[in-house]
């Protein structure tokens, strides 16, 4: 029989492997970023919202995905020698090609490669399924930048990703094309929820605002639950840090925008996920996506 005190050790005892066993299981979120209007910051959001989210503890690695203008590196000011194709052609490692900037953040450079998943042989799609498993034990949060719009490759990396975060500007026109994102995200059954960033707002309160008549009318039409995360002002300080190829939130950590995308990356933390894919669904639904349209690609 087991006395009272061996059943108070033996629980005392379990508790620290009970914390390695979660903290060994712990599964990697996986968000898309993107717009339906080109231009409206989702690349200066990705950078500073990754450094934010460093700065909280969390390991980020950014996967730049705009397919057309790959862009992430230019804007922190980073050089990459190689790109996801080289990982494709089996010339380079993941770990080989993946930069690090600011607060450790790593960038895996330019994925113009992934445009070709359509049409790898049986050893290349391997080879990049394997190298973006390593994902998995490296990252906290898998952030993916992507182009603008409702091309096939932006809506593969959208489905693919357990969360999606869209970023407008108060301009009409980009209220009207992240709607378009949101209806057709809705439409397809990919998402049920969906995260908002109002960017270049003039204030906090213009962005409340545009995000919850935008989320009234998603509920409304589309059955779609949009979690509003933040606003970012329009400030000089982000046009400046783009000149000078460093990201606005380590140059400027006092400038109202970097204030901005501190209380998004605390919002988006607060933020469960429901039954989490990680990188291991992610890129099993990415490539069995891509596969699908060889020649949609762009
Ligand atoms: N909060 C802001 N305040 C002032 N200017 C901003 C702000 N956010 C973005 N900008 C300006 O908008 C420009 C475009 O931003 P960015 O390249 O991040 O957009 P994007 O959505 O990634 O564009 P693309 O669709 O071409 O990929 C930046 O170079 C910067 O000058
Ligand atoms: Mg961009």
């Amino acid at each position: 029989m087991v006395d009272q005190a061996e059943q108070l050790r033996r629980l005392v005892s379990a508790v620290p492997q009970q914390r390695k066993i979660l903290r060994r299981k712990r599964i990697p979120r996986v968000i898309t970023v993107t717009s339906g209007k080109g231009g409206v910051g989702k690349t200066s959001v990705v950078i500073n919202l990754a450094i934010a989210l460093a700065l909280l503890g969390k390991r980020v690695v950014i996967m730049d995905a705009d397919l057309g203008l790959a862009n992430v590196d230019v804007i922190i000011g980073l050089v990459p020698v190689n790109t996801l194709h080289d990982v494709i052609r089996g010339k380079k490692t993941l770990t080989e090609i993946i930069i690090t900037g600011p607060e450790g953040v790593k960038i895996i450079p330019g994925a113009s490669g992934l445009e070709e998943l359509a049409n790898l042989t049986g050893a290349q799609r391997e080879r990049l399924i394997e190298s973006l498993l390593s994902l998995e034990d490296m990252a906290d949060i898998l952030l993916i930048d992507t182009g603008a719009g409702l091309s096939q490759s932006v809506l593969s990396f959208v489905s693919a990703a357990d969360e999606l975060i869209v970023v407008t500007t108060s301009e009409p026109t980009a209220i009207t094309d992240a709607y378009g994102i949101i209806k057709v995200v809705a439409k397809n059954g990919l998402h049920r929820k969906a995260k908002l960033i109002v960017n270049q707002v003039k204030n906090s309160a213009e962005g409340k605002e545009i995000a919850e008549r935008f989320a009234q009318v998603s509920k409304k039409f589309l059955d779609l639950e949009l979690q509003y995360l933040g606003e970012i002002c329009s400030d000089q300080h982000v046009v400046s840090a783009v000149k000078q190829q460093q990201p606005f939130i380590t140059l400027y950590p006092r400038a109202k925008a970097a204030q901005n995308v501190r209380a998004i990356a605390a919002r988006l933390m607060d933020l469960s996920v429901e039954k989490p894919g990680g990188v291991r669904g992610f890129v099993s639904r990415l490539t069995a996506m891509l596969a699908q349209s060889p020649r949609s690609g762009t």
